[in-house]
């Protein structure tokens, strides 16, 4: 049998450039050694974030020049509402400028305060957008996904019991549940199709609608496809139709499995909801057939969409997520396992041991890596944690992770290797790194983005 190759060759091509340890040293000290601080052209491979940054198509290029810009009824918003109707199911859609923008929308229609939202662990934005309107988004996320080294297929599920326990206890409160697919917090962990129904179940015993946040919905149908009994050989179209036969509606970023560098959308069955979004969308996003989108964006989505829900596509991309793993397990390097959709969640505590919670071992993680080799990882930790709402104290019950997000159609393997590599030297003298960072200043949310700190 042939080796594994990617489904797609190369037609363009972007230069980056490698830098010296000192120059790396300059930069994340101005950067205040915040990574979000860094100019991309200070980095040499960039695993900030998969999102928006992956490499278009050659069809998707030509759905540029193609692009309907009209104010109203743009043919680009009708050939995007009609695929997401093909691979969803959703009668309903509205376009926004991204994931959050669809958040802001329907939640402005759906959240009020007091309210709250059950789900799998809900992504910052999609809480923020609860927590803004003082209402509280509640974790039901199974408990094996707290355990970074438990090796279970389908690590992002619902606890079922636990959501089932919060509609007893505070049903008229639950607008609706929300479960995000793939589970980006717990580590790109995927939710299984019986969890899906598991959680249909539990919503219609209670009479409450369900939404998926679908940033990653293609990559959780390839988990389906490849880890659950019964789906080997159906098609990654059949699949996504099934999940979303059992929501009432989706809030999309399309920045991840959209293939396109920005956009949104929400889409769903209710015409309640869409009558009660609508106004919002006109509101801040802009009319009802573009919402903050180009026409040649919607294009580009619209074929986007149905590259990524075929199984080449995607298999070329997990394999390479999948690839990382495999280097990170010969050198001994813990991360959530099994790998995940985008991204490898590597277990920073685990790793440099001698670095105490209160000085961030994820985020000095992050800078080692980036002085070790210009490679931007980000902190999904302690700092992205915030502090207690009430106490004001710094959250260390969660994991506290270096993630490694990989952009999609980006980079190749031979730059998975050099991650690898450099990932390696910093383990090898992990036992040197004994001190972490203090922070100078913050701001009172969201803080990772601007957060400035000292190394001690
Ligand atoms: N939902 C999930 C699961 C996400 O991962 C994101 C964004 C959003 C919603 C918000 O979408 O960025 O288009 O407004 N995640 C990015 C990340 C930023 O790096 O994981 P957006």
């Amino acid at each position: 049998e042939l080796p594994f190759a990617e489904s797609w060759k190369i037609k363009m091509v972007e230069p980056i450039r490698k830098s010296t340890r000192e120059e790396r040293e300059q930069w994340i000290k101005e950067a205040h050694y915040n990574v979000f601080q860094l100019k991309a052209n200070q980095v040499y491979i960039d695993l900030l974030t998969d999102s928006g940054t992956g490499a278009m198509s050659d069809r998707q290029w030509a759905g540029i020049m193609m692009g309907d810009e009209s104010y109203a009824g743009a043919d680009s918003f009708f050939k995007l509402k009609e695929t997401i109707q093909r691979l969803t199911g959703f009668e309903y859609v509205i376009p926004t400028h991204q994931g959050r923008a669809a958040e802001n929308v329907l939640f402005s229609y759906l959240v009020h305060e007091g309210d709250i939202v059950p789900g799998n662990s809900h992504f910052d934005t999609t809480k923020g957008h609860i927590e803004g309107r003082k209402a509280i988004a509640l974790d039901c996320t199974v408990d094996e996904a707290k355990d970074t080294q438990l090796e279970v297929p389908f690590k992002g599920n619902v606890d079922p019991v636990k959501l089932e326990n919060a509609l007893k206890e505070h049903g008229d409160r639950i607008p609706f549940i929300i479960v995000t697919i793939t589970n980006n917090t717990a580590g790109g962990q995927p939710v299984s199709m019986e969890n899906l129904r598991q959680v249909r179940a539990v919503a219609d015993k209670y009479g409450k609608p369900v939404v998926f946040d679908s940033a990653r919905f293609a990559e959780n149908a390839y988990f389906i496809k490849t880890r659950e009994e019964g789906y080997a050989d159906k098609t990654i179209k059949e699949i996504t139709r099934e999940m979303f036969a059992l929501a009432d509606g989706m809030t999309m970023s399309a920045k991840k499995d959209g293939l396109v560098n920005m956009g949104g959308f929400i889409a769903t069955r209710k015409q309640e909801w869409y009558e009660g979004a609508k106004g919002y969308c006109v509101q801040f996003e802009g009319y009802l057939t573009y919402g903050g989108m180009n026409g040649r964006d919607m294009n580009a989505l619209a074929i986007g969409l149905d590259e990524n829900t075929e199984f080449d596509n995607l298999d070329t991309r997990i394999r390479q997520v999948q690839l990382l793993a495999r280097l990170l397990d010969e050198y001994g390097i813990p991360y959530q396992r099994p790998a995940g959709g985008h991204a490898i969640f590597v277990d920073a505590p685990k790793v440099l041991t001698h670095v105490p919670k209160e000085e961030f071992p994820a985020q000095t993680l992050t800078i080692e890596l980036y002085l070790e080799a210009g490679i931007r990882g980000c902190e999904i930790g302690y700092l992205l944690a915030d502090r207690d709402p009430v106490t004001r104290e710094n959250r260390f019950t969660g994991l506290d992770l270096l993630r490694l997000a990989i952009p999609r159609r980006v980079y190749t393997d031979n730059h998975i290797a050099v991650i690898a590599a450099a990932l390696k030297n910093v383990y090898e003298r992990r036992a040197e790194i004994t001190r972490g960072v203090r922070i100078a200043w913050e701001a009172p949310l969201m803080r990772h983005f601007t957060v400035q700190l000292e190394r001690l």
